[in-house]
């Protein structure tokens, strides 16, 4: 089914466990993420950022996709298609395209353009049941050829978005996209705490779930992450699965350079990727 992220993340945040939110690239990638989640009996997130909705011909082809795919793979678990750090454009066609679920990502605005533009959409989605995710303080890392430095969030300005009745918020504590450096500091637990001290119920989102060791997952479990996000590792399992595939000599024998063959293992390792998540986010037998 593909549902609002709304329902599943109040859940997650009550019983205290998150939903992973999988970055999607292509069909193995949705199949794979669609297929662990169902027999994990886990919710689920698809993200979709703006790159990759372009990669896969835009985002009316991703949401034909999904929607076809849970019904032809009898998907029961809550599935929420979410676009990724969306532009204020981006949002308004996904939302026209059939996701359930949008991020505006309004954190390189001043934070008056932020609350503003989070404002209308909140408006937008509400009338057609969509969930959206607001963010505030950038999250560092690189994403889609966007630079952020990894600043801790204002808890004041988490609370001002978080009042405009948003369904989850994104906040800077100190994480970011893709790999951590060797003298990365951690996440900053105090900033986490003094933000769900201001915005109460929220469910927060934690972004650049890649390589976060698993205590502090934990950690920011505890005190009201609802989502996790994560991309970067599933990337690099398919990748690490393809290249052993080929350095095996495996697509030069018999039919071994079959798509359907050479991409297999690849998939296999973005499943063992995602089991493994949501074993660690508490979301397995949530569904
Ligand atoms: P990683 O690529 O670091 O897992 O981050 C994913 C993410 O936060 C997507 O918004």
């Amino acid at each position: 089914m593909l549902v609002s992220a709304k329902d599943m993340l109040e859940k997650a945040r009550d019983g205290k466990y998150a939903v992973g939110q999988f970055n999607i690239n292509n069909l193995e990638w949705t199949k794979a993420v669609l297929q662990t989640a169902e027999e994990m009996k886990s919710p689920v997130i698809l993200g979709v950022s703006e790159g990759a909705g372009k990669y896969m011909t835009g985002y009316k082809t991703v949401a034909a996709m999904v929607k076809a795919m849970i019904e032809e793979l009898k998907i029961t678990v809550p599935v929420a298609l979410h676009l990724d750090h969306g532009s204020y454009d981006g949002c308004y066609k996904c939302i026209e395209a059939g996701f359930s679920s949008i991020m505006f990502d309004g954190s390189h605005y001043p934070i008056a353009e932020n609350v503003e533009k989070t404002t209308e959409l909140v408006k937008v989605c509400a009338e057609k049941g969509l969930s959206i995710e607001a963010e505030v303080g950038s999250i560092g890392g690189e994403e889609d050829g966007v630079v952020g430095m990894g600043e801790c969030a204002d808890p004041d300005e988490c609370k001002q978005v978080a009042d405009l009745g948003v369904t989850m918020l994104a906040a800077g504590i100190g994480n970011i996209h893709g790999k951590y450096p060797e003298n990365w500091a951690g996440l900053s637990f105090d900033t986490l705490a003094a933000i769900k001290d201001k915005v109460g119920d929220m469910p927060l989102v934690l972004h650049g779930g890649t390589g976060i060791p698993e205590d502090q997952i934990k950690k920011a479990i505890s005190l009201g992450v609802a989502k996790i996000n994560v991309n970067t590792e599933c990337q690099l399992s398919f990748a690490d699965g393809t290249r052993k595939y080929i350095e095996a000599g495996k697509d030069l024998e018999g039919k071994g350079f079959d798509p359907r063959k050479l991409l297999a293992p690849g998939t296999e390792a973005i499943k063992a990727t995602v089991k493994e998540k949501m074993e660690l986010f508490g979301s397995v037998g949530k569904a």
